[in-house]
């Protein structure tokens, strides 16, 4: 495959570590020490749908193809305000697109799951353009009193379209059942005929310190693992753009491949964990910001609730 358009979309409230010290123990020196995060962007008034369709249009606009030229969607979503459709059903709708939708939900490694299944797409079916939309609103999903766990996360979607090319170099994608490190549970309909009982927990339910351990070696593994896929070394790539949850985890990464800080690029100071969006908003960013060279290595690596985490290693040709 090869990526030849970029799009991202965050809301407009500016949510501010010193505004959470208005209802939370907690502080600025805090949140910053321990995650890198100053603010983040949190849906208001903004509908999910909104920002997704803005951020796949864009995604079109950069890549020079209309919605009639769309061969196929994948949305990467863990929640929104629709149990069903599946969200990519509606964004086809917003922005006149004609062609089949898929919703996949592997939390905040969903980008490169979805890269994944379009790379195998790609190679075995006829399509030419295939639009990734990851929109998610994870601040959505917090028990707000929690101060441990919502000060990491904002709202945001990020879109890639990519077509046939020989761009991606190696990719991998797992899964290892843990699922008390990170989860969220919610109560269903009641029936006549429930018997069991049901829990709702109210939020996500966190235990951060297994899952930055989790997050630090499933990375470390990942990067490993791609590197050799593709016979490279650490030194042969350009980019680390790694998910954005918590720079102690970016900094713990580069460590290990032992590579310069400018290597790293990120942007969790001003948006905080935004799931499966962060890594196509921050390719976004980057190549807006011409921080991209054509012919220049990437490697992508994200990690997320499941325990699901993948990696890849990309030239940049666009
Ligand atoms: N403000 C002030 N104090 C806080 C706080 C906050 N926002 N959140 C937690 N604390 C307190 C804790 O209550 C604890 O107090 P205690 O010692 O009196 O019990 C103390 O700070 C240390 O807590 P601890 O959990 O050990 O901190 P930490 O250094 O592990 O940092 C995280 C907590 C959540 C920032 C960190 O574990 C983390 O980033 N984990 C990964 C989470 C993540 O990335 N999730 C998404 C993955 S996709």
């Amino acid at each position: 495959m090869r990526i030849i358009g970029t799009g991202s979309a965050r809301p407009s409230k500016v949510v501010t570590n010193s505004m959470l010290e208005n209802f939370l123990d907690t502080s600025d020196e805090w949140i910053v020490t321990r995650t890198g995060i100053h603010e983040r962007r949190v849906i208001s008034s903004e509908n999910l749908e909104d920002l997704a369709a803005t951020a796949a249009r864009n995604a079109m606009e950069n890549a020079g193809i209309t919605a009639e030229q769309v061969d196929f969607i994948i949305c990467s979503n863990v929640v929104n305000e629709y149990v069903t459709p599946g969200l990519g059903c509606i964004i086809q709708g917003m922005i006149g697109a004609t062609c089949p939708t898929m919703d996949i939900n592997c939390a905040c490694t969903g980008f490169i799951y979805a890269l994944d299944v379009a790379e195998a797409y790609l190679a075995s079916k006829d399509l030419k353009n295939i639009l990734i939309v990851c929109a998610e609103e994870p601040a959505r999903m917090m028990n707000w009193h929690d101060r441990s766990s919502c000060i990491l996360f904002g709202d945001a979607a990020g879109a890639v379209v990519v077509t046939k090319g020989d761009d991606l170099k190696a990719i991998r994608v797992s899964t290892h059942c843990k699922v008390e490190a990170l989860y969220q549970k919610r109560k269903l309909q009641p029936t006549p005929f429930i018997t069991k009982e049901e829990v709702d927990t109210e939020g996500v339910v966190m235990n951060g310190q297994d899952v930055f351990k989790l997050a630090v070696s499933s990375s470390i593994k990942d990067i490993d693992k791609v590197l050799t896929m593709a016979g490279m070394s650490a030194d042969d790539i350009d980019l680390y753009v790694l998910h954005q949850a918590n720079v102690r985890i970016i900094e713990s990464i580069r460590h290990f491949v032992n590579q310069d800080k400018s290597k790293f690029p990120f942007n969790l100071d001003r948006y905080g964990n935004t799931s499966s969006a962060s890594i196509p908003a921050l390719l976004d960013d980057l190549s807006r910001d011409n921080k991209l060279k054509t012919g220049e290595m990437l490697l992508l690596s994200a990690f997320g609730a499941g325990f699901t985490t993948g990696a890849c290693i990309l030239r940049w040709s666009k």
